[in-house]
């Protein structure tokens, strides 16, 4: 193939024929290259009713929540639709054991009881743009070593241009490991206010048991909605706030779902890797992801024993339980679903065959070689970079006392810098409350122990710091278990990041000199200094190879399978997958159906499992049938269906669409069978699981009695 350039490439790439339905994470600017087979597969909308920057389409429901997870409007007054466990933490930050909204569920009968959430934002998306040509000219060229700077620079003046005489906030973002480059515009509104939830007994319905697996009987949903100021635009929270008028919202349909029905999912999935390769593959499933899941074992432990006695330890600690399971088991159900999917030799496979495709073309012949050799360097570090994030960090107290290096870097500057001083002061001010919510001294001393222990075994020795053969000899006992206990017991004796009090007075008066003797600072200080002075140059150097390398390989797959349709990989950006309502088989001789019921939350109920247990007003609302408009042709309540659906983490709260538009359900998770999902897509076994509308709805009316919300929202009935 003739030598073209990057952007023409990737241009041409997505006007070329159809692929599979259900794989793929499309860019909405982009939708006119698969609008033929979405209309095949059941749309009846345009593609500028889906996305159109001059009039007012369905990407202005669509609403990023807290920059991590995806809600959607669905209503003229701001009201927003999510997970529930995307606003778990406000809810959790709202419940103490008298007033405990996360046990027993919230729903506002008038804007006044609506809950303000500090900290809390809401992104909408007012326009994206491709920009590949102006960032590839200015970047064709530069040094290596000038790059990021470069970078920094260009994207600056990208985006204060787009911004300018606004309040928009701008990003520009790669694709495609580098070969191409977008810019997207946000409006960012920061009041938003918790509306509704159910108990977390409906909304977490089968907890980390039925995580991450289908068939689910979870209502994970929760309603927030936005406030603007009185001209309707962002503004920090205000009394004199009002509800913010949308340009669109999302009308809801009460039709009920069958096979085959055409679905989209409309959100901003945070991260998939998909064109990894098989060196990538193994260092995961060897290493990296075992040793995550040994070490929040650890943590998930240790909480819980603490959740476990008392109530309100249980109300402070269980968000950031919550967030640590669900990766634990995320990781657990990843490296098994790659082993069993043979997904390493998939990939070597067409690794073969890109080498033989390649290997007269000197662009592409050793890009698969340099990687691999990249990764036999990386294998020596990877594990202590796991364990830095998992470990190091991970160990609460760690954590915290090294986000005070700044203020210590600061106050040892020749020239003390007031400015930069009291910039780390303000920022640690605002930290303290929300670290001593979820600091517990009993549990978290014994995480320091287990967690640097584990560093010790499992760490190449010629790793440490020189700091642990001090830490070994000072705390010497008869076994190395013990040795780490007295280690966590004096640091949790004589350190001032123990004492909530403590650290509110050091704030008031920074003293360099007792930071920088403060057992927990000098723990972590060496471990980090030691991994950015020995660990990181490794990993660094890794990263880049593999980028650069990686960006080849992705551009040589496209020339080579010059007639697919390729999509880049989940980066947190507004994308659109589309498929069908799908039922699956799991293994042999087993069917799933593709939607649960209420029935199916009656017979999983376990009053002795508090993951299990069902409220009674549900019961009550159960054995009397009173299901209002929301009940199935069994006259039953839909709780949960699949399609197949393209999606990651980041599509929480993501709208499921009907092929007129309408909200039909929210997906909230993906199934077991297919966890390996971000790296390798397999449709014969990639589900995305929805919470279904009806129950959403029943929820909202029969159960927390908010005729208000329904009333509010725009419900067309079948
Ligand atoms: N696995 C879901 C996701 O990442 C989150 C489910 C939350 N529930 C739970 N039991 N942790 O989107």
């Amino acid at each position: 193939m003739k030598k073209i350039t990057l952007a023409f490439l990737a241009f041409c790439l997505i006007i070329v024929n159809s692929t599979k339905a259900d794989e793929g994470m499309w860019l909405p600017i982009l939708l006119k290259n698969n609008f033929a087979e979405m209309q095949r597969l059941g749309l009846k909308l345009t593609t500028e009713q889906l996305y159109d920057i001059n009039n007012a389409s369905m990407k202005d429901a669509i609403v990023w929540f807290n920059g991590g997870c995806t809600s959607e409007i669905v209503s003229d007054k701001g009201l927003l639709l999510t997970n529930h466990h995307c606003g778990y933490s406000a809810i959790a930050a709202h419940s103490k054991p008298s007033d405990n909204i996360l046990d027993n569920g919230f729903w506002a009968k008038s804007l006044a009881d609506e809950k303000e959430n500090p900290n809390m934002f809401a992104s909408i998306l007012v326009r994206m743009e491709d920009v590949s040509y102006r960032v590839n000219k200015a970047l064709a060229g530069v040094d290596a070593k000038e790059l990021e700077a470069k970078k920094t620079e260009l994207f600056k003046t990208i985006q204060k241009e787009a911004t300018e005489k606004t309040t928009y906030e701008a990003s520009v973002k790669s694709f495609f490991k580098d070969n191409a480059w977008y810019l997207f515009v946000f409006e960012k509104f920061t009041d938003i206010r918790l509306v509704a939830t159910p108990p977390q007994s409906i909304g977490k319905f089968g907890g980390d048991t039925d995580n991450w697996m289908w068939p689910r009987h979870t209502g994970d949903f929760s309603m927030f909605r936005i406030y603007a100021n009185k001209d309707n635009n962002p503004a920090p929270y205000s009394k004199d706030n009002v509800p913010y008028h949308p340009k669109k919202f999302l009308n809801i349909s009460t039709k009920s779902l069958q096979e085959g029905d055409f679905t989209m999912v409309y959100g901003f999935p945070g991260r998939t890797n998909r064109y990894e390769t098989s060196f990538g593959i193994q260092t995961a499933v060897d290493k990296t992801n075992p040793a995550t899941v040994d070490l929040r074992d650890i943590r998930l432990r240790e909480w819980k024993e603490e959740m476990d006695k008392s109530d309100s330890v249980r109300l402070l600690l269980s968000s950031r339980y919550a967030q640590i399971a669900n990766y634990w088991k995320y990781y657990i159900g990843q490296t098994e679903q790659l082993k069993r999917l043979k997904v390493f030799e998939e990939k070597q496979n067409s690794e073969k065959k890109f080498n033989e495709w390649a290997k007269n073309k000197p662009e592409y012949a050793s890009v698969l070689s340099t990687i691999e050799n990249a990764y036999v360097d990386y294998n020596k570090y990877a594990l202590h970079r796991t364990y830095v994030n998992e470990c190091i960090m991970a160990s609460s107290i760690g954590g915290y006392a090294l986000s005070f290096q700044d203020l210590a870097k600061a106050m040892k500057a020749e020239k003390q810098d007031t400015a930069e001083i009291n910039k780390a002061l303000r920022k640690l001010k605002g930290d303290v409350n929300a670290f001593y919510k979820s600091f517990n001294v009993i549990a978290d001393q014994k995480i320091l122990a287990s967690l640097t222990e584990m560093f010790y075994n499992n760490i190449p020795k010629d790793q440490h710091p020189a700091y642990m053969a001090e830490l070994m000899k000072k705390n010497n006992a008869k076994t190395t278990k013990e040795t780490f206990e007295k280690f966590a017991a004096n640091v949790f004796k004589k350190s001032f990041f123990v004492h909530k009090e403590d650290v509110v007075k050091f704030l008031s008066k920074p003293d360099l000199k007792q930071l920088q003797n403060d057992p927990a600072y000098l723990f972590v200080k060496s471990f980090y200094d030691n991994y950015t002075t020995n660990i990181k140059p490794h990993t660094d150097a890794f990263n880049l190879i593999n980028n650069a390398e990686g960006g080849k390989y992705i551009k040589g797959l496209m020339e080579m399978n010059a007639d697919k349709k390729f999509y880049p990989d989940a980066n947190s950006t507004l994308r659109l997958t589309y498929g069908q309502v799908q039922s699956y088989s799991p293994k042999d001789a087993i069917n799933y159906k593709y939607y649960t019921t209420l029935t199916g939350v009656m017979e999983k109920e376990d009053a002795k499992n508090p993951e299990f247990n069902v409220p009674s007003k549900l019961k009550e609302l159960y054995q009397k049938k009173d299901f209002g408009p929301y009940a199935n042709k069994d006259n039953d309540i839909t709780v949960a269906f699949i399609t197949n659906n393209d999606i990651t983490g980041g599509n929480s709260g993501s709208p499921v669409i009907n092929g007129n538009g309408e909200l039909i359900g929210l997906a909230f998770d993906g199934n077991w069978e297919a966890m390996s999902g971000d790296i390798y897509y397999d449709s014969k076994y990639k589900r995305t699981i929805c919470v279904d509308i009806h129950y959403v709805l029943f929820m909202i009316d029969k159960f927390g009695g908010a005729s208000n919300l329904i009333n509010e929202m725009n419900i067309i009935k079948n």
